[in-house]
């Protein structure tokens, strides 16, 4: 079996993860954000190590995963971080939320640009803070940052802005230039903007991915970037991610959070996230390889059998977001999808009011799966 080889469903099934208990076996299951390929072998090999040394303790206070983080960052994006501006945290989730909670008070305004990661409104009411929309211009195909929409939630007192970089659900990589302006809005109006890469490793062939904080100086004054080997290499119930920082100021927030967190942290997280940065290469760019091929099949696969189906190909990721609306499904075709064809999908209106009539798909399977997939919910018609 070469490295990527996708098990059959049986065998995907005795997996015991949130993808494949959540729903009956009758079901395929391609909401929950994890991939199906079977894990890289280097982070397999280190992680089956750690178990035979019965290491399954506390993580340790070593720069192990900043140096693995930032030596990444220089190889596959020729972005410079300094490892002693790289904080380990358990999840992209807690360290935006400890940041946040450091950046903004009980009831201040952080805007967000839906359709966006349904959990982005979750960890602002985490902090008590409120949500403020500045949707995404554009429409599939063609998403861009609405940059007269976020100056104007900006100039409305906005403490914080969560950017998803790359986009998650509609696989928007971000535009230089976008960032740079919004960096020059951040520091006009005095905004922090926690931009979370976590999809970054996935940029699939035609996108480049621009780190944030490398944009410019404004960025970096105001800007905190959360990485994580977790969706690239499908490592998120292991729990290991960093927030990096390249400015004294926003560093400042960052030494403020609990001296705790290290230990928090799983030290197989932090075991399988080295491995994966540093040694993960080769298996990632099959599994890019792989993603760009099922945008491409998903894409034949709606044009031949659903051509009502609207869907802009992803510039990065496993996930799909495709618009229904023409097909007369209502404002929830998910739940539509679910019970008439037995395939689960994320329902777009959670993601914001403008992703009702949309759902969010999850290619990171096999290509026959997505047939299966779009197949069923063809014939349910
Ligand atoms: C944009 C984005 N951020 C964060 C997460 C969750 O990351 P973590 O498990 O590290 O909190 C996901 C998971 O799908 C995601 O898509």
């Amino acid at each position: 079996m070469s490295d990527l080889s996708i098990p059959p469903l049986a065998e995907l099934r005795k997996r015991r993860s949130a993808k494949w208990r959540t729903f009956p076996d009758d079901v395929l299951p391609l909401p929950v954000a994890e991939m199906d390929f079977p894990l890289a072998h280097p982070v397999a090999e280190a992680l089956r190590e750690a178990v035979d040394r019965s290491d399954t303790g506390y993580a340790a206070p070593t720069g192990d995963l900043a140096d693995a983080v930032s030596g990444y960052a220089r190889r596959a994006w020729d972005w410079t971080i300094d490892p002693g501006q790289v904080r380990t945290v358990a999840d992209v989730g807690i360290g935006m939320v400890e940041i946040l909670r450091r950046v903004v008070g009980p009831g201040d305004r952080v805007v967000v640009s839906p359709p966006v990661y349904e959990p982005f409104a979750w960890w602002i009411g985490e902090v008590g803070a409120q949500v403020v929309e500045a949707p995404l211009a554009g429409g599939p195909g063609a998403w861009r940052l609405d940059l007269d929409a976020l100056e104007r939630a900006f100039a409305g007192h906005a403490a914080a802005y969560l950017l998803c970089n790359p986009h998650n659900p509609v696989g928007l990589v971000h535009r230089r230039e976008d960032l740079v302006a919004l960096a020059e809005l951040a520091d006009r109006y005095g905004v922090h903007v926690l931009s979370d890469e976590i999809h970054a490793p996935l940029v699939l062939p035609g996108a480049t991915f621009v780190p944030f904080l490398s944009v410019s100086a404004e960025a970096r004054r105001w800007g905190f970037s959360f990485l994580s080997a977790s969706k690239g290499w499908n490592l998120a119930g292991l729990k290991a991610a960093a927030v990096v920082t390249a400015d004294p100021a926003p560093k400042r927030y960052v030494d403020r959070l609990s001296p705790h967190s290290l230990y928090r942290t799983g030290h197989l997280g932090v075991i399988a996230t080295v491995a994966a940065f540093t040694e993960g290469g080769p298996w990632l760019a099959g599994v890019v390889a792989a993603l760009d091929r099922n945008r491409t099949l998903l894409g034949e696969l709606l044009a031949q059998s659903l051509p009502g189906a609207r869907y802009g190909r992803p510039e990065a990721g496993f996930l799909a977001w495709i618009d229904f609306r023409a097909l007369g499904w209502g404002d929830d075709p998910a739940a539509r999808i679910l019970t008439a064809a037995r395939v689960a999908l994320n329902s777009g209106h959670r993601y914001g009011p403008t992703g009702a009539g949309f759902a969010r798909l999850n290619f990171g399977c096999a290509p026959e799966t997505l047939t299966e997939a779009i197949t069923r919910i063809a014939a349910s018609r």
